[in-house]
């Protein structure tokens, strides 16, 4: 579906976003593998989320979705349309114990969701049946070595295209023995594949990250009664005997939150607030580095619930200036930097994005895709190996632009053809549907028009 967008004059509103994405995959995952009764409620209502939750259903947890309308919602067809954008929901998981998960009678279908397949090869590696796990065109094309390789290591069999370093996956679990790992990448989803399999393991796990990803991972599973530690770079996690069902409140997703943030720090006379966001310091890359380039950012109610760090955030109108980012900061940044790239194209001066050549094996090359796109625009972006350089301020104009299928850039498009002169076309933005089903709803409603 092509969508049209017209500049507009500001972004004014308060709002909320969506759940968030890792935590909601996360919650119905240990929630499946604990005892007990898991109650979440704020889960994300999008495709990757449900695509984890049909998984789970295949091998037999019983999971209950009642949508904010009251609605119940049952098993869906593969990849199926949930057509409506209600985009939280109360969930109940009758968690099945670490070992009560049943043998899936067909392959487990992921859909576009990286996290679900990463994650759960994890989780696969220490059942004691076999099981297929495939995804969508783009997930046949991303790498899988990462999770296949130290799973593997552990003792799990694993049978993969491209020798296993791409899905469709055929995994073998049972009889894991613990490693001691260091990851060749600042990876949140090998890192959490690898704790996972961990709780099945013999012996101690222990993991050492080359630079702190998200740690939603380790704070879930510390609340689910899990024996895990942290000791500065290394993660240390002793096999459980059960995990303990609880209630899980998922913040708003700061990755959705941050179109509109640059939204409104871009354009003239704008001010938004975003209510209930997660502002876990693994993922608020976005706030400082929109700080450092200028941005007006206020942080309001900060309060933990469930270890996680949740506030309310305020952006206005800013003056921006060109920044260079790399190294440490990129982990904590990597969703946004497409959305930054569009903050960019609006500040005085030369931004450097560097580091980010992980953004290339994401739902798609979105080092290429945002480059594209924005040049389109009339952007001076140009790419560069592991990241880009964007010359600021540029004059936006409407065109016709591709979303390459990938939610993230077709959100960031979005933002930049507000600030655009005409009407700007993304083709396919149907795939916003992956985080955030009601994007363009909730943009039309705080958007201005003299
Ligand atoms: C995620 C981790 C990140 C991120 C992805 C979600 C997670 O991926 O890009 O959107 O929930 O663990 P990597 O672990 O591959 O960096």
């Amino acid at each position: 579906m092509d969508k049209a967008l017209r500049g507009i004059q500001s972004l004014k509103g308060r709002i909320s976003v969506p759940g968030d994405k890792s935590i909601s995959h996360r919650a119905v995952m240990l929630g499946s593998i604990a005892e007990g009764v898991t109650e979440i409620d704020g889960f994300l209502m999008a495709e990757d989320c449900l695509s984890t939750v049909d998984c789970f259903r295949k091998m037999g947890v019983d999971i209950e979705i009642i949508r904010e309308n009251g609605e119940y919602m049952g098993e869906r067809e593969e990849g199926c349309d949930f057509g409506t954008n209600a985009e939280s929901a109360r969930v109940k998981i009758f968690g099945r114990g670490l070992y009560g998960l049943k043998k899936p009678d067909s392959p487990l279908y992921v859909g576009n969701s990286g996290t679900t397949i990463r994650l759960l090869s994890g989780i696969l590696a220490g059942q004691d049946f076999e099981a297929e796990i495939t995804g969508d065109e783009s997930i046949q094309k991303r790498p899988m070595g990462r999770v296949t390789e130290p799973l593997r290591l552990m003792g799990a069999r694993i049978d993969g295209a491209e020798g296993g370093n791409k899905a469709p996956l055929k995994i073998r679990g049972g009889g894991l023995k613990a490693i001691n790992y260091r990851l060749p990448m600042a990876s949140a989803q090998v890192k959490s594949a690898l704790l996972l399999a961990g709780l099945y393991a013999e012996g101690q796990t222990v993991i050492e990250e080359p630079g702190s990803s998200r740690n939603h991972t380790e704070l879930m599973m510390e609340a689910f009664g899990v024996n895990i530690s942290r000791k500065s770079n290394k993660i240390m996690l002793t096999p459980a005997k059960k995990l303990i069902a609880r209630k899980v409140s998922v913040p708003g997703d700061i990755s959705s939150a941050a179109f509109f943030l640059v939204g409104a720090c871009a354009l003239p006379d704008s001010e938004v607030i975003i209510e209930n966001v997660g502002i876990n310091p693994t993922r608020t890359g976005i706030i400082d580095a929109l700080r450092l380039m200028g941005a007006d950012i206020q942080i309001a109610n900060q309060r933990i619930v469930n270890g996680e760090k949740v506030a309310d955030i305020r952006a206005k109108s800013s003056r921006l200036k060109g920044i260079t980012i790399k190294g440490a900061i990129i982990p904590r940044i990597i969703d946004e930097i497409p959305v930054l790239a569009v903050a960019a194209c609006f500040a005085d001066g030369v931004t450097v994005i560097r580091d980010a050549g992980e953004l290339r094996v994401k739902e798609s090359n979105r080092i290429a895709a945002i480059v594209e796109g924005l040049s389109r625009l009339g952007a001076r972006i140009k790419e560069t190996d592991d990241g880009m350089e964007i010359q600021g301020p540029n004059k936006l104009k409407g065109c016709r632009a591709s979303s390459f299928s990938d939610h993230r850039i077709a959100m960031s498009l979005a933002i930049a053809a507000l600030g655009a002169e005409g009407e700007t076309v993304i083709d396919d933005t149907e795939c916003v549907k992956i985080s955030y089903p009601g994007f363009f709803d909730v943009l039309t409603k705080v958007s201005h028009v003299l």
